[in-house]
């Protein structure tokens, strides 16, 4: 799914295009406060740090980057659908948009704050995929004292259209034993290693002793991540109905070859989504946008 590399935009001095892992391309962004890099393969963000504090998004160390295959952690984009896909088991897990190049339509400098803004479109690949509408999707990064995404959708399609999204974060932790998550309490999940029954809400924070692979549905609440040993982090989040929390704890992550054997206690995701239930329907010319906020804390 990949294509000529498109032409860029003027940049400010802010944004340099290198070379990142596996010679793909990498936006770097230095702002006055913080800085963030982002392949176009995706318009994947792999890092990002507010200015003077430690990274918030984690990467694993045995991430591939190879052409095929998604990056392992940091804002994996799951767009047209999320987890496999129920018409075609041969599709890619978590939609085509993470294997995909992604052109660089614009950035510019907003105060402290730098925006990069990226755009995919329908190509023959797609439209031959198990999602073969006409659509459009800009996806603006913000990256300053907060972390700002936002994934806007259109359809360019004479026909109404379906889509799943996930944001797919992996955030730096201290130790996921020591963590909480707070923000989901009430709020019905379907736990994905249980089978597809809602779990009733419960009323404590989350916290990890196992494998961990939740969908909680109509939710918009705001999560902040934190614990003894870890800083603090909130996502806050706008258009988006779904959230997922994940970790794949010791078996899972051993079973992964682009996941080190011990990296599972260092990071938890925390998913910003439409899926299952709360996917998007479009109108032809209708546009749906899902932005969500990362605020870090030492
Ligand atoms: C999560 C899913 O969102 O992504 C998990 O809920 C899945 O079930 C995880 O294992 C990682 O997916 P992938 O395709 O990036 O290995």
């Amino acid at each position: 799914m990949s294509s000529a590399p498109a032409a860029l935009p003027p940049l400010p001095a802010s944004v340099k295009i290198g070379v990142g892992g596996g010679g793909l391309t990498v936006a770097r962004v230095t702002g006055r406060a913080g800085s963030a890099e982002v392949y176009l393969r995706g318009a994947h963000v792999t890092s990002w740090n507010p200015s003077g504090n430690a990274p918030v998004l984690w990467m694993s160390a045995e991430s591939r980057f190879t052409p095929g295959s998604p990056l392992r952690g940091g804002v994996p984009i799951c767009f047209p659908w999320f987890g496999a896909n129920s018409a075609d088991p041969s599709a890619p897990s978590h939609g085509f948009a993470r294997l995909a190049d992604w052109e660089l339509s614009a950035a510019r400098e907003e105060g402290d704050d730098v925006v990069v803004e990226f755009r995919l479109t329908d190509s023959d690949a797609t439209r031959n995929s198990a999602w073969p509408h006409r659509f459009e999707a800009v996806y603006s990064v913000t990256v300053g004292a907060r972390l700002g995404l936002a994934l806007s959708v259109t359809n360019n399609d004479t026909r109404d259209f379906s889509y799943e999204e996930a944001l797919h974060t992996y955030l730096a932790i201290g130790d996921i034993r020591s963590i909480m998550l707070t923000g989901l309490e009430g709020a019905p999940f379907v736990d994905r290693l249980a089978g597809h029954d809602p779990q009733p809400a419960e009323s404590q924070p989350v916290r990890f002793e196992a494998e961990t692979d939740r969908i909680y549905l109509d939710t918009t609440a705001a999560i902040t991540v934190g614990g003894a040993e870890s800083r603090g982090i909130t996502v806050t989040k706008a258009g988006s109905d779904s959230t997922v929390v994940w970790n794949p704890w010791i078996d899972k992550a051993a079973g992964m070859s682009d996941f080190g054997d011990s990296e599972w206690t260092q990071m938890v995701c925390v998913e910003t989504c439409n899926i299952r239930s709360n996917a998007i329907n479009l109108e032809p010319g209708e546009t749906h946008t899902m932005s969500v906020w990362y605020d870090a804390t030492e």
